[in-house]
C-alpha cells in the first residue's frame, strides 16, 4: 500500500471513500467532521440523534454521498471517548478502517489525520500511527495459500489531506517513521508465521544478512565448531539433538563509533522449533512451537528499524538459533553442561531450553563489552498464564532501565508489566549437583526462568522481556492480526531512539 499525503480540503477531493472520525458523547461533530456533515446536510448529527453512529473505538458507519460533495463515500470511524484517546486509539481504528475498505473492495482512500486536530495529538504522532496501524493491520501470511478469486482487491493507496502546509510535511515524516517501523514489524511477523521447515537456523541467518547488508550493519556468525571453542556448552547441548546446524547471529549497528561504551545489547532467543526435546511436549497444539524464535525475529526487526533510523548509538542484535529436538543425540535430563562463563546447569528437563541458549548468548554479550542488556524470549508456558495476551512481563536487575522499557512501550502501544525478582526465589533453581538447575518446578516459572538468566549477566544492567503470550494473537483486532504479532521490535527501536537522546 502507499501512503502519501496532500495539501488540500476533504469536502473537494475526489476518492471512492474518505475517512473521518468522531469521539463517542459528541453530538454536534467539529473539524473536518463536522465541515463533511455541514457539506451533507447533517446527515451525520443525524445519525448520531438516531443512535447509529455512537463513536465507539473501532465501529464504522458507510454514507454514500450521492453526488453532493467530491468523495463518493464517507466512512465515519468511531475514536471512543476524547480522555482515553492516544495514538494507540489511532492506531487500533485505522487497521479496523484499512480492513473495512478492503471487504468492500475499495482499493483508494483519503483521510483526515485523525487525533491531529480536536484530539491534541502532534502531527508527526498521528501520521505515525495511521501508518503503522494501515499496514500492520492489512498484514497478511499468505506465502502458502493457493490464489483465490475474491481475494483481488487490496487498498492500495491512501492520501492523507491535511490544509496546512507545515502540519502536512509533519505528518509526512511521521507516515515515513510508520512505514519503517510496520515493514520492519513485518517482517518479524513473517518469520515467526513460517513453518519451521523453512525457517530454520540457517534460514534466520540468511535473513539477518540480507537485513545487514541493506543497512549497512556488520553480521558475524558463530558456527558450532566456534561455539565448542568459546565453551558454549548450554547452547549447544540444546543443539546437539537436532541435524540442523546451530547459528549465533550478531548484527552489529556503529551510531557512535568514537563512544564505544555507549551501547545496548539485544538479545534473542531462536527456537525455530521447540518440540521439547527428550522431555517431550504434548502433540496438542505443539505447532505453535515454530514461534519459538519470535524473539530472535524481533531482535533482527529491530536491528533493520535501528539501521534505517541511525541513532546514535551503538546497538548489538545477538540471536542464538537452534532447534530443540529429540533424537539419540539428544541430551538427557540429568545431564550437566557448562555454560560459557564456566557456571554449570544440571538440565532437569530438555523443554527448558531457552533459559540455556540465552545463558551463553548472553555471557557473549558480555564479553563483547556491552553494557546493557535486553533478552527477548518466548520462555515460559507461565507467562502465559500469569499475565496472558495483553502485556509483556519484564524482568531484570535494574529498574532504571527497566523504566526505560515499560517507557518506551507506552510510545509503541506494546504494554510492559514488571514481574518482581525476590531473593526467596532464587532457591527455586538450586540444584544438587551443579551451580543450578533449568527448571524451577510449578512455583514462579517465569521469575525463576529469570534468576538462571541473571547468573549470566552479572551486575550489566540487564532487562528479560518474556513474550510467550504476547508473540502471538489468538484472533484479529486492531493492528494485530491473528498469528505473529512482532512484539516487541518496535519497542526496541524506541528504547535504543530514547538511550541515543538521552546520551547516558
Ligand atoms: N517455548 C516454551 C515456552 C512457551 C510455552 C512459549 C507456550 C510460548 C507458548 C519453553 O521452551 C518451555 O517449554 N518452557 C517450559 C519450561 C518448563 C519445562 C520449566 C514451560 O513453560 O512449560
Ligand atoms: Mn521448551
Ligand atoms: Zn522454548
Amino acid at each position: 500500500m502507499r501512503i502519501t499525503v496532500t495539501i488540500g480540503d476533504v469536502t473537494t477531493t475526489e476518492t471512492p471513500a474518505l475517512v473521518v472520525n468522531l469521539f463517542s458523547g459528541v453530538t454536534e461533530p467539529g473539524g473536518a467532521t463536522g465541515a463533511v456533515d455541514r457539506a451533507l446536510d447533517g446527515v451525520i448529527s443525524q445519525l448520531i440523534k438516531e443512535g447509529e453512529i455512537k463513536g465507539k473505538v473501532g465501529d464504522i458507519t458507510l454514507i454514500h454521498t450521492m453526488g453532493k460533495i467530491a468523495p463518493a463515500r464517507v466512512v465515519v470511524a468511531g475514536m471512543g471517548p476524547a480522555d482515553k484517546f492516544d495514538a494507540q486509539v489511532v492506531r487500533q481504528v485505522s487497521a479496523e478502517v484499512a480492513r473495512y475498505l478492503r471487504q468492500k473492495g475499495i482499493n483508494e482512500a483519503v483521510t483526515i489525520a485523525h487525533g491531529a486536530g480536536i484530539g491534541g495529538l502532534e502531527p508527526t504522532t498521528s501520521g505515525q500511527a495511521i501508518a503503522e496501524g494501515s499496514l500492520l493491520g492489512l498484514y497478511k501470511f499468505s506465502t502458502y495459500l493457493s490464489p483465490s478469486k475474491e481475494a483481488s482487491a487490496d487498498l492500495e493507496d491512501l492520501t492523507i489531506v491535511e490544509q496546512n502546509q507545515n502540519r502536512a510535511s509533519e505528518i509526512e515524516n511521521g507516515v515515513a517513521a510508520g512505514i519503517v517501523a510496520a515493514e520492519a514489524t513485518i517482517l518479524a511477523r513473517d518469520m515467526v508465521n513460517e513453518p519451521a521447515n523453512m525457517m530454520t537456523p540457517t534460514q534466520m541467518a540468511e535473513i539477518a544478512r540480507r537485513v545487514a547488508e541493506a543497512e549497512g550493519l556488520t553480521l558475524n556468525i558463530l558456527e558450532s565448531p566456534q561455539m565448542r571453542e568459546l565453551g558454549m556448552g548450554a547452547l549447544l547441548g540444546v543443539a546437539q539433538g537436532s541435524e540442523e546446524p546451530p547459528k549465533l547471529i550478531i548484527m552489529d549497528y556503529r551510531g557512535d563509533p568514537d563512544n564505544p561504551g555507549n551501547n545496548l545489547g539485544l538479545v534473542g532467543k531462536g527456537i525455530t522449533f521447540d518440540t521439547g526435546g527428550i522431555s517431550l511436549k504434548q502433540p496438542g497444539g505443539m505447532e505453535a512451537m515454530k514461534g519459538d524464535m519470535a524473539g530472535g525475529a524481533s531482535v533482527i526487526a529491530a536491528m533493520k528499524m535501528i539501521g534505517q533510523e541511525k541513532p546514535k548509538i551503538n546497538v548489538t542484535g545477538i540471536i542464538a538459533a537452534t532447534e530443540n529436538m529429540p533424537s539419540g543425540s539428544a541430551q538427557r535430563p540429568g545431564d550437566v553442561v557448562r555454560a560459557m562463563n564456566g557456571k554449570t546447569i544440571e538440565v532437569i528437563n530438555t523443554d527448558a531450553e531457552g533459559r540455556l541458549v540465552l545463558a551463553d548468548a548472553l555471557c557473549y554479550a558480555r564479553e563483547k563489552g556491552l553494557t546493557r542488556l535486553i533478552d527477548v524470549a518466548t520462555l515460559t508456558g507461565a507467562m502465559v498464564t500469569t499475565l496472558g495476551k495483553a502485556c509483556t512481563g519484564n524482568m531484570g536487575n535494574n529498574q532504571e532501565l527497566l523504566d526505560k522499557v515499560t517507557e518506551a512501550g507506552r510510545d509503541t502501544g506494546e504494554k510492559y508489566w514488571q514481574l518482581p525478582m525476590f531473593d526467596e526465589y532464587k532457591e527455586l533453581i538450586k540444584s544438587d549437583v551443579a551451580d543450578m538447575k533449568n527448571s524451577g518446578g510449578r512455583q514462579a516459572g517465569s521469575i525463576s526462568a529469570a534468576f538462571l538468566l541473571a547468573e549470566f549477566v552479572g551486575d550489566t544492567p540487564w532487562v528479560h522481556m518474556d513474550i510467550a503470550g504476547t508473540s502471538t494473537a489468538d484472533r484479529t483486532k486492531g493492528y494485530q492480526v491473528k498469528g505473529a504479532t512482532g512484539v516487541p521490535a518496535r519497542t526496541l527501536a524506541k528504547l535504543a531512539r530514547n538511550l541515543a537522546e538521552s546520551g547516558t
